[in-house]
């Protein structure tokens, strides 16, 4: 069933929403492999930031990359409508204003979730941003600051007055963090209050979930984040459960450990052997989540300094879960791989071509919190 964003038609109701320090060029490309038609966003980026370093890798997006959304933070209007004026220029489809980070650094400067609390701002912000772009303009917020003031439905309805395309909504509260349940009853009231798509979110983390999100909500569709850590077949699952109401295979053991080790070397084309090996250990780890007798092994991926320290470990957990033939063929794919990237490629940066293109001369910025 297709949604409509302003200007533009998505062919899915599942969104994989910003996750900072997870939801780069990277993360995302290998969702699409899988799920190509799925809605997606980048990392959120400070506004601020990009004054001073427009061209920031966070705004990196692939050549084909479609839907995507860049997604901005910061409380001021004109420095806001300035960030998605740099979103629209690198070929975002949307830009989506963040009312929903619930990290200290990020609310005590009236960012993110603070914005709940100033409603007035909150609206000069959207307006703003909307007259500066002509891409649509969508907010995600949360319930609330806290439980005394959730005021989740008026500030919905007045994002969509304000010109807001569509809102995704988060089931918690500011002090809630991440404890306890999501609340998709208040979910519901926000759908029902407004004109423009609803995604909910909030623990869905299985194709059932997620239909039951909808149904309870009457959303138009659903935003799966930490579900699809180390999990981007649920994406394409819940996709299929969604729309054709079957529940397709996981992913054997071996398919993941490929996939880990795929993301791994990714990440190290794209962002240099150090960052690229530090930032692939926890994507390894949550790969790994799940499979029988794997605690030893995620222990030793904290640990590694290369790609030829992860094919090791995931060779070995390869051979412990599912025998010989399986770490043959893991390390066949590992030397496809290697052949397609190299094994060190920050050091032969030039020899080689990239099977991720990226503009160059770009200036990273790192994700200020992981809310
Ligand atoms: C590691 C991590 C980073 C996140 N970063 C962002 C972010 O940059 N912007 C944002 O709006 N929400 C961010 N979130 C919140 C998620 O988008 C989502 O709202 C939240 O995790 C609840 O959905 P879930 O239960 O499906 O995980 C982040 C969540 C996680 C776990």
């Amino acid at each position: 069933m297709p949604v409509k964003i302003g200007n533009f038609t998505l062919n899915s109701r599942v969104y994989v929403p910003p996750m900072a320090g997870v939801t780069d060029l990277v993360f995302r490309s290998i969702v699409r492999q899988i799920d190509p038609g799925c809605l997606m966003s980048t990392e959120m980026v400070s506004s601020r930031a990009l004054l001073a370093r427009p061209e920031s890798r966070i705004m990196d997006l692939g050549e084909t990359e479609h839907p995507i959304g860049i997604q901005i933070f910061g409380h001021e209007p004109d420095v806001m409508a300035h960030a998605a004026q740099l979103a629209e220029k690198r070929g975002a489809d949307f830009v989506d204003i963040n009312m929903g980070c619930p990290v200290p650094k990020i609310t005590k400067g009236k960012d993110g979730c603070a914005l709940m609390k100033e409603p007035e701002l909150a609206e000069e912000i959207i307006k703003t941003v909307k007259s500066a772009v002509s891409i649509p303009v969508t907010v995600k917020f949360r319930l609330g600051w806290d439980d005394t003031s959730r005021n989740c439905v008026s500030f919905g309805e007045m994002a969509e007055g304000a010109g807001a395309s569509m809102v995704t909504v988060h089931g918690r509260t500011r002090q809630q963090l991440y404890s306890g349940k999501a609340d998709w009853s208040h979910i519901a009231l926000v759908k029902k209050a407004l004109t423009i798509p609803v995604f909910g979110n909030g623990d869905v983390f299985s194709p059932e979930a997620a239909m039951r999100m909808l149904e309870t909500t009457n959303c138009d569709g659903v935003a799966v984040a930490r579900g699809s850590l180390g999990n981007p077949w649920l994406i394409p699952s819940i996709t299929r459960y969604l729309d054709e109401g079957i529940l397709g295979d996981a992913p054997s053991t071996l398919e993941r450990l490929i996939t880990a080790y795929e993301h791994a070397s990714a990440l190290v084309e794209y962002k240099g052997l150090r960052v690229g090996i530090n930032e692939s250990r926890r994507h390894m780890i949550n790969y790994t989540k799940g499979i029988s007798g794997a605690a030893p092994f995620r222990n030793r991926l904290t640990q590694i300094s290369s790609k030829k320290d992860a094919a090791e470990i995931l060779a070995e957990l390869a051979f412990m879960s599912e025998g010989g033939t399986a770490r043959k063929n893991f390390l066949l794919a590992v030397e496809q791989n290697d052949l397609k990237y190299g094994e060190h490629p920050g050091e032969r940066k030039h020899d080689r071509k990239s099977g991720i293109k990226t503009p160059v001369d770009v200036v990273s910025v790192a994700p200020v919190a992981v809310p």
